[in-house]
């Protein structure tokens, strides 16, 4: 695992944006893993601002999301497709029609899980997948758990994380109490991995990711395993480390 120190938000943001630009000048068709959640923001706002100035493309980007809330349409404000098309597809020249989001609205949330393994091994996996990491130590929404599950599934949120992501909905009753995640073992068949953490309430999970047992207690642990897998924290998330 390779760590890299940011100073800030920003920093560690635009420090991101630098490797996904690198990735899609190197490889203008890469296949990239992209994530939700306030983490990553920044780095979409960043490489929109870049995109704009035509220092970098991704209309021939193809992206798979790790995760979707169960019972959410796309057109639902806090659905994952929404946030994606809000903080990122809208924003740059990839086309739509070659971004892929789980479908958690689906009649049958279980035959959409099988789907959407096959269209993301059909694509070949990803070049780059981005995460961030939950205070639990969730990836995607794969949770705390005594296996680590393989590939995309419906997962049982945890209190921690419905309490942690209410604060996007008007009430917690509001909050989906499941969700579509891609699976840990899909997660590590990416290429390179590069995972962001920002602020102090992300500092027990961020050291128990990088120098803590490789459990399934802390998903995150296993990507001490993968061969190419990148942090960047800020000096808030990093100040157990
Ligand atoms: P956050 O969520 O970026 O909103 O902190 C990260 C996560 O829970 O994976």
């Amino acid at each position: 695992m390779e760590l890299v120190r940011a100073k800030d938000y920003n920093d560690m943001s635009r420090k991101a944006a630098n490797v996904i630009s690198a990735q899609v000048i190197l490889k203008p068709n890469s296949v990239l893993g992209l994530a939700t959640g306030d983490t990553p923001k920044g780095t979409y706002l960043q490489l929109a601002e870049w995109q704009k100035k035509g220092d970098c493309s991704f209309a021939k980007v193809s992206s798979y999301n790790l995760d979707e809330y169960v019972g959410l349409t796309p057109d639902h404000e806090q659905s994952y497709h929404y946030f994606m098309r809000k903080n990122f597809f809208d924003l740059v020249d990839i086309d739509l029609a070659n971004t892929h989001v789980p479908d958690g609205a689906a009649t049958d949330v279980e035959q959409a899980c099988v789907d959407y393994d096959r269209i993301v091994a059909e694509a070949g996996y990803p070049d780059l997948q981005l995460l961030g990491i939950g205070r639990n130590g969730h990836i995607g929404f794969n949770e705390p758990d005594d296996h680590f599950a393989r590939g995309t599934h419906v997962v049982d949120l945890t209190e921690s994380t419905i309490e942690a992501n209410s604060r996007l909905f008007d009430s917690v009753d509001e909050v989906p109490r499941q969700a579509v995640s891609m699976g840990i073992q899909t997660i590590m068949y990416a290429r390179r991995i590069l995972i962001l953490a920002s602020g102090e309430d992300k500092a027990q999970a961020v050291r128990d990711m990088v120098y803590g047992l490789i459990t399934p207690q802390v998903p995150a642990s296993i990507l001490q395993l993968h061969p190419n897998c990148t942090v960047i924290a800020d000096e808030a998330a990093l100040s157990l480390c």
